[in-house]
């Protein structure tokens, strides 16, 4: 991946929160800033600092970078895919990872010939501990996932779907599911603070406890539900809390399932929109 970008180049179009997780990640594993073009009318303080590195910041477009990645907000791309549209001739390939946008949307702005990568990243893309979900159009080689697989391992794990049709669900669920550990944080700690411990604890062991569980299940061999089977013992403290957060009629698997498809359907409508 790096030999190509540092050959023919690459294109970054809005470099805001994910641009700049981006951008950090691909400079450390070796892409150089001269190979770099970054596009944005608002550049941070982080993005001008790499100017007098030789990064090239809103010039010219080059004339056929290897990829163009694109992470403008899903409404501001009327405005900015037209002035990437002429790179649609087939030797870029472009990334997308605006939510909501889909592969037709981009084909229309892009041209027929454009080889077109959708992504759904999520925010722990900011500590390279994001998982981004792809799916290619039909103009999309094998190398091109490939390539956007590399790209988009700069800030976590990537998984490839079947159909474009799973996007709106992944959306819902690793997309927009880091708001929800959030407020599972927020909502232990509040239920600590309402036994009587103090604000700042209750906060400090609710943040620790979920980072700490969060990385058990993922580098534990045990399945999630193995997990919490060997931390209940019956009649004991855990038993009484997942009597309540596992009931059927209004534990967490009804509200769960009833928020997951609220903001499937939700992605659903914006796609259309
Ligand atoms: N953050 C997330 O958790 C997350 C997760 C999954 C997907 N995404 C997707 O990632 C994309 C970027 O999100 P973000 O959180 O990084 O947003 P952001 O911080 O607002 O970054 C977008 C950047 O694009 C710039 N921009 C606006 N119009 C432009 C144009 N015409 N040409 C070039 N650049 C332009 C913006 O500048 P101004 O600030 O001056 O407008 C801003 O710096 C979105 O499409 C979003 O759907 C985000």
């Amino acid at each position: 991946m790096l030999d190509i970008i540092n050959q023919n180049g690459m294109l970054l179009l809005g470099c805001g929160k994910m641009g700049s997780a981006m951008l950090e990640g691909w400079l450390d594993r070796g892409v150089e800033p001269s190979a770099v073009w970054v596009n944005d009318p608002h550049p941070s303080d982080y993005v001008k600092a790499l100017v007098p590195h030789d990064l090239n910041l809103n010039a010219p477009l080059p004339a056929a970078p290897a990829l163009c990645v694109i992470a403008v907000k899903p409404q501001m791309m009327g405005e900015a895919l037209p002035a990437i549209a002429a790179l649609g001739t087939g030797n870029t390939l472009f990334v997308s990872i605006a939510a909501g946008t889909t592969l037709g949307a981009l084909a229309k702005a892009l041209g027929p010939q454009a080889r077109i990568i959708r992504a759904m990243p999520n925010t722990p893309a900011a500590i390279a501990r994001g998982i981004t979900a792809i799916i290619g159009n039909a103009n999309a080689t094998a190398e091109d996932i490939t390539l956007a697989t590399a790209a988009l391992s700069a800030v976590g794990q990537v998984v490839r779907l079947s159909s474009e049709d799973q996007m709106d669900a992944v959306t819902a669920l690793s997309g927009s599911g880091p708001a929800y550990v959030f407020h599972l944080i927020e909502t232990m700690a509040a239920g600590g603070e309402a036994q009587g411990l103090p604000a700042e604890l209750a906060l400090h062991l609710a943040r620790a406890t979920v980072a700490g569980a969060g990385a058990l299940a993922e580098l534990a061999p045990e399945s999630p539900a193995e997990l919490r089977v060997n931390v209940t013992s019956p009649g004991g403290t855990t038993a009484a809390a997942l009597g309540v957060l596992m009931d059927a009629e209004t534990g967490f698997p009804p509200l769960l399932n009833k928020a997951i498809a609220a903001a499937t359907e939700r992605g659903r409508a914006l796609g259309k929109s």
